[in-house]
This record gives C-alpha cells, sequence and structure tokens, in this order.
C-alpha cells in the first residue's frame, strides 16, 4: 500500500492520474497538492473527494514547510511530481512564473522530501519526477527518434526550465541519495486538457465557428500519446523502475499540427452528420450546417523558436517495463471528441475566465 502525495492533481495530466491511481489500487491514499493556477481546477476532482482516501490540499510547491508537513502528517512515501507550467507560448510572454514553479518549485520538493526522508529518518521512498521530451531540443526529418541518452538541448524559456529541474531531481539521487525516477513523456492528449493546448483548442473552435490557429506551415511534427497510457508508464515506473534512472514515454505516433487538425475536422464533421442533437447545441460551427470545418484553418505568425519535430524512442521502458501504449491514436482522439463534445459546462467555464484573457492577448 502507498501513500501518494500527487503534485499538480488539479491540472490536466494530474486530474487523469488521481483517476487513474484511484481506480487501479483502491487501498491506496492520495493527497494532492495543487496552487489552483489558470490551468488548476479544483472541480476536476469532485468525484475524487468523495472517496474517502483522497485529499485536496490548495498550496504551493514552493511552501516547504507545507510540504514537509504533509510529507510527515500523511506518512507519504511516494510524490508524482507533475505541477508545472506547461504551455510554452506562455513560457516565451512570461519566462518568470516558470522559472520560479519548475525550477525553485521542484527544488523545494526535493529539499522537503530530503529532510523528512533522508535526514530525520531513513524511510523508504520514492520522488518521480514527471518531465518532457522537450528537453531533448528539435529532431530533423531524418534524425533518429529521441533516446534516454540523446544530449539536452531546450529551446523554449519552458523546455530550459524542465531541464533544469530535471538535473536537479538527477542531482539529490547522485549527491545524497534520493530514490528519485524521472519520465521524459511526448504530447498528451485526451479529457481535461486545458483549450489553450492544440487538441482542444482546435475542437473548441470549430465548435464557435472560430479561426483554427495554425503556426507557420503546420507541418511541425508531435508524438502523441493518450494521458492514460502516460500514466500507465509512470505506474510501471514506479513499480519497477530503478532508482536514479530516467524513462523516455512515447506512442511512436508522429503527426504534422495541420494533419491532426484536418483529422479532427473530418471527425467532428462525422459526428455531426450522424448526430442531429449536435446541429442544435453547436449552431454556430460549421458543421451545423454540413460545411466542412477546414475552412476554418488560418495560418497565423510561428511561434518563436518553434520546435520543427519531436519523436520518442521507447524502447527502454518497453524492454525494461514492459511498457505498451493500449491506445491507438484512431481510438484514443475519438474518445477526446467524444468527452469533449459531452462535457461543454467543463470547458464553457474554463473560456469565461482564463481562456479568455489568452485569446484577447494573443489572437486580437
Ligand atoms: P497543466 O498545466 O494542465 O497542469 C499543471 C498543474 O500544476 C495545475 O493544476 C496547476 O494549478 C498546478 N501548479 C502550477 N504551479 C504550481 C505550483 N507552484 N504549486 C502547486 N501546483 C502548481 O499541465 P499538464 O499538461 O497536466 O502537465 C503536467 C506535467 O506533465 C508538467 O510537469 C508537464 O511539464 C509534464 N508534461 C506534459 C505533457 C503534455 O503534453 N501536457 C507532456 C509531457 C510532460
Ligand atoms: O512534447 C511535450 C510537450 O507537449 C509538453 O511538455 C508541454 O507541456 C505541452 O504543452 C506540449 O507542448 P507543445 O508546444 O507541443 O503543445 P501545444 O499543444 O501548445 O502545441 C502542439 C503543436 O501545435 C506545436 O507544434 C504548436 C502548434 N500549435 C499550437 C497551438 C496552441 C499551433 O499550430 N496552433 C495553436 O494554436
Amino acid at each position: 500500500m502507498k501513500n501518494l502525495l500527487v503534485t499538480g492533481g488539479a491540472g490536466f495530466i494530474g486530474t487523469n492520474f488521481v483517476y487513474y491511481w484511484l481506480d487501479k489500487y483502491p487501498e491506496d491514499h492520495i493527497v494532492v497538492l495543487d496552487a489552483l493556477t489558470y490551468a488548476g481546477n479544483k472541480a476536476n476532482l469532485t468525484e475524487a473527494e468523495k472517496n474517502p482516501k483522497f485529499e485536496f490540499v490548495h498550496g504551493n510547491i514552493l511552501d516547504q514547510s507545507l510540504v514537509e508537513t504533509l510529507l510527515e502528517n500523511h506518512n507519504i512515501d511516494t510524490i508524482v511530481h507533475f505541477a508545472a507550467e506547461s504551455h510554452v507560448d506562455r513560457s516565451i510572454h512570461g519566462p518568470d512564473e516558470f522559472i520560479n514553479t519548475n525550477i525553485v518549485g521542484t527544488h523545494t520538493l526535493l529539499k522537503a522530501a530530503k529532510k523528512i526522508w533522508l535526514d530525520a529518518d531513513n524511510k523508504s521512498h520514492r520522488f518521480h519526477h514527471i518531465s518532457t521530451d522537450e528537453v531533448y531540443g528539435t529532431l530533423g526529418p531524418d534524425d533518429p527518434p529521441f533516446t534516454e541518452l540523446t544530449p539536452y538541448a531546450p529551446n523554449s524559456p519552458y523546455a530550459a526550465s524542465k531541464a533544469s529541474s530535471d538535473h536537479l531531481v538527477r542531482a539529490y539521487h547522485e549527491t545524497y541519495g534520493l530514490n528519485t525516477t524521472i519520465s521524459n513523456c511526448s504530447n498528451n492528449y485526451g479529457p481535461f486538457q486545458f483549450p489553450e493546448k492544440l487538441i482542444p483548442l482546435v475542437i473548441i473552435n470549430v465548435l464557435f465557428n472560430k479561426p483554427l490557429p495554425i503556426y507557420g506551415d503546420g507541418r511541425q511534427i508531435r508524438d502523441w500519446l493518450y494521458v492514460d497510457d502516460h500514466n500507465r508508464g509512470v505506474d510501471l515506473i514506479l513499480e519497477k523502475g530503478i532508482p536514479g534512472q530516467t524513462y523516455n514515454i512515447g506512442g511512436t505516433n508522429e503527426w504534422a499540427n495541420i494533419d491532426i487538425v484536418h483529422l479532427i475536422c473530418d471527425l467532428l464533421l462525422k459526428k455531426f452528420s450522424n448526430d442531429t442533437s449536435l446541429a442544435k447545441q453547436f449552431a454556430n460551427s460549421p458543421a451545423a450546417q454540413a460545411n466542412h470545418p477546414a475552412s476554418l484553418i488560418s495560418h497565423v505568425k510561428d511561434r518563436a523558436g518553434h520546435d520543427r519535430r519531436y519523436a520518442i524512442n521507447a524502447k527502454k521502458i518497453k524492454n525494461n517495463l514492459g511498457f505498451i501504449p493500449e491506445e491507438s491514436f484512431e481510438t484514443g482522439i475519438r474518445k477526446t471528441l467524444t468527452w469533449f463534445l459531452d462535457h461543454q459546462p467543463w470547458w464553457n467555464e474554463l473560456l469565461d475566465v482564463s481562456y479568455k484573457d489568452w485569446i484577447a492577448v494573443n489572437y486580437a
């Protein structure tokens, strides 16, 4: 039985992780620590809060004494550290929060874990750090995918902040003997993803007849993984991963952005033609008049320092830990579309607050 502290558990991947874990390990206790930034949503965890084995704490990973108290009072033996500023575009416009949360915040957690788990008492423990493939920089069209040995070459302030945090986690293992593991995952998609990210943004803009902004030529490539496959990878690392090691997680599923946008438009058009209630619910969507939503595609200025291609070589986690993604892109993207169509109140609320400011600043 484990007692987990999940940081950033009210965000996209953290929320999915909490439900995945409560379902698979009903004996375990989970405490979520989340600062509820624009990307955190306590309502995501309403169902989890009905479970007596779950507790939500509103607080910041920069608050070391709070983290120490949680580790002690809840007898935490496992930290799964998702909390971060996660959006590349925001890091370009305002890097400071990325440095505070992603670097200083991770270091604060490491200090608290060292104090409670190593200095006070040598307790059995694991600190798992969730990181990204963006630390490796960008690939050319014929380059082999990133392995765990690919040198770090981050290109955005976000990627640089994640790379720094990875180095700190490694250093706490090498120097102090903290039992750490790191996973570097490719692009996730699925339920609860904040609608500033490509896939939910395109879905919602199609429903509201808004332009679909494609940065540059749209031929940039990402390697997409359904969010619960990421969580399955983290689960395997917690179960069988070796302290001090890093594991890449990915779906071997490379797509150019523009092709994903066309796919979403095609699938939404089909959904509208199979279900006439959608035309009433989203009357402004071109799909409501059987017009192809791809007409909304609008090429806009490219992202500064935009990485051209990411791709993950996931052989280490596959061969050593038995990782195999369960979801194909075909099934994962359909599930995701259905979830967003079924959860309009969830994303409407976000559009009413922070997302509106974001659109006003960036697409005015
Ligand atoms: P997200 O932006 O949806 O959620 C981040 C969560 O962290 C939010 O709930 C937010 O309130 C919380 N948070 C932010 N600053 C905090 C602080 N100082 N203290 C406590 N909580 C704080 O992010 P996500 O997409 O779910 O990503 C989660 C993690 O996975 C991040 O570390 C990210 O770098 C990594 N990652 C994401 C992807 C992806 O495709 N989304 C892929 C690989 C790795
Ligand atoms: O690779 C893992 C990373 O994936 C994570 O570490 C990040 O936290 C996560 O945000 C994601 O980063 P990306 O920058 O790849 O995701 P995003 O959804 O912002 O963009 C995906 C691609 O689509 C990217 O090439 C930029 C492009 N894009 C994005 C948006 C929001 C557009 O062309 N138009 C858009 O409006």
